[in-house]
């Protein structure tokens, strides 16, 4: 995570961007140490990266890099207002053990267009990751790399339409991953494949996924969302887990909220 101190919303990039609504840096500030302890009091680890004045979407550190069994595709921004952002993730991964860091060749925003089971990685492609990107990364990763295209701009990065509540066995006839997502932010053609590989997904409806109910972080029993996303918590407990509702509404003015202050590092 990304401590928002120099977080404002001085630029648009994505629909919910208004530079004439300015951030309470403040109340931001509270709002991502809440997520940040409470990450902590639930027993993750949470690694600080140092912000840097000039980016002031860092605080958005999903989008930096893709973690998939140690190995660490780096970001390369579609705009050029985070360009930056790119190489300050890579470093922090060098300097942190990981071996095999891959600076990308094509464009790709990281876990914001990266959802990883333990079979497969989704990826999202439409507004900001190239789709050549998902080529790179099945490649990469060795793991296959199933496409979805984004149809909605409010939706623009899969992680704020689709979830992964449990990554699911590897193992044949394991128990299989569990999502959720909000169908209207894809097109036909990807809705029918996510209902072929998730017929049991919960869907979300058009208000929850308009509070960023889906952008959420499951560690496989809590789910932390955004508490405005009142019709996720029922369905949510009826399939076992434990919904944590968080306000990040400062956040979000940025045009994201849990997930995407949150990149995983997935190192067990
Ligand atoms: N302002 C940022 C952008 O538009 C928000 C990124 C949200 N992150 C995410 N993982 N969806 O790039």
């Amino acid at each position: 995570m990304c401590p928002p101190t120099h977080f404002r919303v001085s630029y648009s990039i994505n629909p919910w961007m208004n530079p004439d609504k300015p951030v309470d840096p403040a109340l931001a500030y509270a709002q991502w140490e809440d997520l940040r302890d409470r990450y902590r009091a639930l027993g993750h680890r949470v690694e600080e990266l140092t912000p840097v004045p000039e980016l002031p979407d860092m605080v958005f550190a999903a989008n930096g890099a893709t973690v998939v069994d140690g190995r660490v595709l780096g970001a390369r921004f579609a705009f050029t207002e985070r360009h930056g952002e790119a190489a300050v993730h890579a470093r922090w991964y060098r300097d942190h053990g990981f071996t095999d860091v891959r600076v990308p060749q094509h464009v790709n925003e990281g876990e914001g267009d990266f959802a990883v089971t333990a079979s497969w990685v989704l990826a999202g492609r439409g507004f900001r990751s190239s789709p050549l990107s998902h080529a790179e990364a099945q490649e990469y990763f060795a793991r296959p790399v199933i496409g979805l295209d984004l149809v909605d701009p409010r939706y623009y990065h899969l992680d704020t339409a689709l979830c992964v509540l449990d990554g699911g066995s590897r193992e044949p006839g394991g128990p299989a991953a569990e999502i959720m997502y909000y169908p209207g932010a894809f097109s036909a053609g990807s809705r029918a494949v996510l209902a072929r590989l998730f017929p049991e997904a919960l869907i979300a409806d058009a208000a929850d996924a308009a509070a960023f109910g889906l952008n959420a972080v499951s560690d496989g029993r809590h789910v932390l969302l955004p508490q405005a996303a009142v019709g996720l918590f029922e369905p949510l407990r009826e399939r076992g887990y434990e919904p944590v509702g968080m306000d990040v509404a400062e956040l979000m003015k940025g045009g994201g909220s849990v997930k995407c202050v949150t990149g995983e590092l997935r190192v067990g």
